[in-house]
């Protein structure tokens, strides 16, 4: 097993990587305060793996379970309080524990419903997804999305631990996979020029799941962010790095529909329109560009944005976003492969340009 220590004082906590670490409760338990635990998870992710978690959670403890309709669509406030609700029924006090079981949607849900719950009870993150493991678990970014714009209700609420079996990742659909490598890619284009070049060596072992390769891999993303994490936990500055592609991705998200395009979809896209605007703002050089582009390629997911998303619907998306001050937009840019900076002003035709270059993003 492996161990990357998130680094943030008082609320330090580490991330287990491993595998079969579901079925060895003696690394769970410590982290479990009080005599009541409520685990959270959702109509695909509970028949598989539930069980198999209730079984280590027993003893002496009341072991409590809610489970949530499947899709980003229900990542929202309904959902929150049907958790709430249910807490509230069964008698949930403040030293109870809730724990995440799934990916990146229901962490996100139940990592703030501990947030707001009686004003904060413990959780844990256990994420069954590539993207969840690699990102979303670590950080404490909770919140749920809102009709006008994703993720715009939340708050930041640090997990006791999280625990990272790759061993899930054996029952999670091919695309889900894919969708979770566009957080990896992001991860080694904005900190890690050698973390891309590993990628591009090892895309073969990660699409078969090797599991030597599935551990550095889970281990190398979770070093970066806990590193960035720990420097900045409440995104005053650097810790924005890591929305790269999101301002273009949450706006593909919220204008074909949540659940449409995954997530990770999105933000692969999302980033090769940064890397594009990069270049075009001269931060990227031509061949950095097409090398980012193939990577996001040959991982299988999408280049370029759905062509029906106009570049003036694209704007008026991308003002609702969280990094948005003072009316204008603010773009988390490529300074070179392996570096990334939050930009405040893009000169507009560039931007415009960017967002109507469709499939030939980044063919400069
Ligand atoms: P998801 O949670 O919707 O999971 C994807 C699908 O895989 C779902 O259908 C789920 O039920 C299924 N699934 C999960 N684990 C499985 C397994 N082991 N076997 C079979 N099926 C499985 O999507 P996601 O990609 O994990 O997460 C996306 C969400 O994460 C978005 O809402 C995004 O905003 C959020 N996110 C948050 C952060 C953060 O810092 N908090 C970072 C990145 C993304
Ligand atoms: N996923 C972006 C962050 O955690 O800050």
């Amino acid at each position: 097993m492996e161990v990357v220590n998130l680094d943030l004082g008082a609320e330090s906590y580490p991330v287990y990587i491993g595998s079969g670490l579901m079925a060895d409760g003696a690394i769970l338990h410590p982290h479990i305060k009080g005599q009541q635990v409520c685990v959270v998870s959702n109509t695909t992710v509970g028949p598989i793996y539930g069980e198999k978690l209730r079984q280590q959670l027993g003893g002496d403890r009341a072991v409590d379970y809610i489970e949530l309709p499947d899709g980003e669509e229900y990542k929202t406030l309904d959902s929150l309080n049907k958790i709430i609700t249910h807490l509230l029924e069964n008698r949930h006090e403040r030293s109870t524990t809730l724990i995440a079981l799934g990916g990146g949607v229901v962490g996100d849900i139940t990592g703030f419903a501990a947030a707001c719950y009686l004003r904060g009870v413990n959780f844990l993150q256990f994420p069954t997804t590539l993207l969840a493991q690699v990102d979303s678990s670590v950080g404490g970014k909770t919140g749920v999305n809102h009709p006008l714009g994703k993720n715009l209700i939340g708050a930041f609420k640090q997990p006791e631990c999280v625990l990272i079996d790759i061993d899930t990742l054996t029952t999670l659909p091919d695309r889900e996979l894919r969708a979770g490598m566009a957080e990896v890619i992001k991860h080694a284009a904005i900190r890690d020029i050698e973390f891309i070049s590993w990628l591009e060596e090892n895309l073969d072992r990660i699409q078969s799941l090797e599991p030597v390769t599935m551990s550095a891999l889970v281990k190398r993303n979770c070093q970066i962010k806990a590193a960035i994490v720990s420097a900045d936990e409440k995104e005053k500055g650097t810790r924005a790095i890591l929305n790269l592609g999101h301002t273009f991705g949450h706006a593909i998200e919220n204008a074909m529909g949540y659940g449409v395009w995954l997530h990770g979809e999105a933000v692969a896209a999302g980033s090769v329109m940064a890397a594009d605007l990069s270049f075009r703002m001269g931060m990227l050089t031509s061949g950095e560009c097409k090398r980012f582009k193939a990577l996001i390629a040959a991982a299988g997911l999408p280049v370029c944005p759905p062509a029906e998303i106009t570049p003036e619907q694209f704007v008026d998306l991308m003002k609702m976003d969280k990094k948005a001050s003072g009316g204008e937009m603010r773009f988390v840019l490529l300074n070179g492969l392996g570096t990334a900076t939050l930009v405040d002003r893009v000169d507009s035709d560039l931007l415009r340009q960017t967002l109507s270059a469709g499939d030939t993003l980044c063919e400069c």
